[in-house]
């Protein structure tokens, strides 16, 4: 698979090892069932009828596997998977440079593709609905306007949330798929063919427990197998052990439900100054200096998942089990 970025930010080391550690087909693919059921039939049909792809819009939570998706859309359907991101594309002229040198079929993934700027989004739909651009050459009286076919193609965004996307913009998805958080089964075989992968043994109790504690997320999951299996070499194992791991997890400040300690200062600020809440978000992210946004996409989602917060028309509101969780009993005064 050709994965070449479109825009020319050079990869470190780091995304390197990511992207080998990433399945290439919808059946290497873990967890995320009606997703892959639902992009399996999709793909077959466009397959069967030589056309292109709907364009898809992948929506959830960071680090659920969205890019990764997105790559094996490209890899299934035999096509080039180009990549690139909202944020990343300024002008108008950007995205028709990017539009024009696609072939026939190819996806196109734009991350974070709610940050694309309104002028240029405005360009995207009926490159999206037509394969076709309208540029405006020269300005003043003697503008004109110039329209460009495009090799039909697939469009594959990717946002934390469906909301965020005008309205526009959603429209013009034919596949809308929302990511959901992983069950712990679904971590653990995600964290065992990850160590597999790496060359180095683990015990089932010890991926079970970094499963437990990766908050649903793959790109935790193995990030904390990372440093759990550089604390194991260093002890001289020969497979990274359960006592190993919770020593690890203890060392990286992250507690028995999984919990960082940004989650840490979100629910204990809202328990100490605000007994509990109910408080705005932008309260919460200036009393603890986070982007109301960062915690709204970022932390809140899990923490809502698991039922430590919960979201009421006056505010958050820090649940009993979220208290029961950090030992603390809340007074009525
Ligand atoms: N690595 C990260 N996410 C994965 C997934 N969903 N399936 C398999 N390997 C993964």
């Amino acid at each position: 698979m050709d994965e070449r970025m479109v825009t020319g930010e050079l990869q470190n080391e780091d995304s390197t090892v990511e992207l080998s550690l990433r399945p290439t087909i919808l059946n290497q693919y873990i967890g995320q069932k009606k997703v892959k059921d639902n992009l399996s039939i999709f793909i077959q049909a466009a397959k069967m009828r030589e056309e292109p792809l709907d364009h898809v819009l992948l929506y959830g939570p960071p680090g659920l596997g969205k890019t990764t998706l997105a790559a094996i859309i490209a890899n299934e359907m035999g096509v080039q998977f180009r990549s690139t991101s909202g944020p990343a594309i300024e002008r108008s002229g950007d995205l028709a440079a990017i539009l024009s040198s696609l072939e026939p079929g190819d996806v196109l993934f734009i991350d974070e593709v709610h940050r694309l700027p309104r002028s240029v989004e405005e360009i995207l739909y009926p490159a999206m609905e037509d394969f076709f651009i309208d540029i405006v050459i020269g300005s003043g009286p003697s503008a004109r306007s110039v329209q460009i076919d495009l090799p039909p193609f697939t469009l594959v965004g990717a946002t934390t949330r469906a909301g965020l996307l005008s309205a526009p913009l959603r429209d013009r998805f034919g596949v809308l798929s929302r990511l959901e958080f992983y069950g712990t089964e679904e971590l653990c075989d995600i964290v065992e063919r990850t160590s597999e992968i790496f060359g180095a043994k683990i015990t089932h109790e010890a991926a079970r427990e970094i499963a437990g504690r990766s908050r649903g997320t793959p790109r935790i999951a193995n990030r904390l197998l990372k440093r759990i299996r550089d604390i194991s070499q260093v002890k001289g194992e020969t497979e990274i052990s359960l006592q190993t791991a919770d020593e690890a997890l203890d060392m990286l400040q992250v507690d028995e439900a999984g919990l960082d300690h940004i989650d840490h200062k979100l629910l204990t600020s809202i328990i100490d100054s605000f007994q509990g809440g109910p408080v705005g978000l932008d309260t919460i992210g200036a009393t603890i200096g986070e982007e109301s946004q960062t915690i709204e996409d970022v932390y809140e989602p899990y923490l809502l998942q698991i039922g430590f917060i919960q979201r009421t028309p006056r505010g958050r509101v820090v649940t009993p089990k979220a208290y029961q969780h950090f030992g603390i009993r809340k007074d009525d005064g």
